[in-house]
């Protein structure tokens, strides 16, 4: 059960935050770019490499279409002490694929795979991993799948969408199979991704399709608590939430200040306030905070009012 790499969402101190909720199988960073990292611009770039203990086992994912910039940054990811490097060659985004990275890499199965070899060649003894898609603007998951199995990566997740497709439709998991059958026998593991919302029915779909695992990106949204079993959304407190909030407003401050604008926070506190009357005040509220200090401010009083109720159900 993994947490997905989300650029400009699963920072550090998110990924920490989680890891403290409780900590999925493996977790993933944003992804990097390896011609920024072997630029001059590298120190500009570290600060998204950065990772706290509690998060292990944790994954450095890079992006780009060099493959010896792949080498030098999988041997940098190594002394980092990362635990696995995952390539991205799924993402959609324009000005990424117009360099031919993300996504883009599957309209050029020898380069992806030259990629995928010298990311392995620099790996040392840390796996590396591809995330992807199942196709440009067709389904070809089979193909694509035998295609990346013959470089031989540790795992492969497959985001069940085309390249065209964006996040506009629901995830193919009908074709989950397909790569898994292509994979039996490898020894790389396969993982599907796409609209999981939660353990138990990422608990339906290993059944249901054989895949080895499950990766988990928009779920996470206000919910650090996903990946617990003991625990269910719906029975955490909201002074928990509340609390939470302010826990995630000032890790974002010690760990980011500098570096990242405040206002990266207001999605995520955005939410976190929901399932009580008053929910939506405090969002608006929420969309003006420039610092932790403000945050604590504008749940006080929330905090205070619902100091011992659960969320209600159906409520703002
Ligand atoms: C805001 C945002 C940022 C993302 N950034 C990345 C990224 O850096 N690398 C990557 O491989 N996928 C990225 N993705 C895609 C997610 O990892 C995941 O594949 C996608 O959200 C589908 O999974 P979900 O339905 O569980 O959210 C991003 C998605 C979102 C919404």
């Amino acid at each position: 059960m993994a947490l997905a790499p989300m650029d400009g969402v699963t920072d550090p101190p998110f990924r920490h935050l989680i890891a403290s909720c409780c900590k999925p199988d493996v977790t993933f960073t944003e992804f990097v770019s390896v011609d920024g990292l072997c630029s001059a611009g590298r120190p500009r770039l570290m600060p998204v490499l950065r990772y706290t203990e509690i998060e292990r086992p944790i994954v450095a994912q890079l992006f780009g279409d060099t493959p010896e910039n792949f080498l030098t940054c999988a041997r940098l990811m190594n002394e980092l002490g990362f635990d696995g490097i995952d390539i991205n060659m799924g993402c959609p985004v324009k000005v990424i694929c117009k360099t031919g990275s993300g996504s883009s890499l599957i309209a050029e199965p020898a380069l992806a795979q030259e990629v995928i070899q010298a990311t392995i060649e620099g790996a040392g003894d840390l796996p590396v991993s591809v995330k992807t898609r199942i196709g440009l603007s067709t389904i070809v998951i089979e193909d694509w799948a035998r295609t990346l199995l013959e470089a031989g990566p540790a795992a492969i997740t497959f985001h069940l969408r085309t390249k065209k497709e964006m996040s506009k439709v629901p995830a193919h998991w009908e074709v989950m199979h397909l790569a898994v059958e292509a994979a039996r026998g490898t020894g790389t593991l396969i993982l599907g991704n796409g609209d999981v919302k939660s353990l138990a029915q990422a608990d339906r779909l290993v059944a249901e399709t054989g895949v080895d695992g499950i990766m988990f990106g928009r779920a996470i949204y206000g919910n650090p608590w996903l990946f617990s079993r003991a625990r269910r959304y719906e029975d955490i407190s909201l002074a928990e939430k509340f609390d939470t909030m302010l826990r995630h407003a000032y890790l974002f401050e010690e760990m980011c200040a500098g570096e990242r604008p405040f206002k990266v926070m207001r999605k995520h506190l955005r939410e976190y306030a929901g399932g009580f009357s008053g929910a939506k005040g405090l969002r608006i509220a929420l969309e003006e905070i420039d610092c932790a200090d403000d945050v604590v401010r504008m749940v006080a009083p929330y905090r205070e009012q619902y100091q011992t109720e659960v969320s209600e159900p159906g409520s703002e």
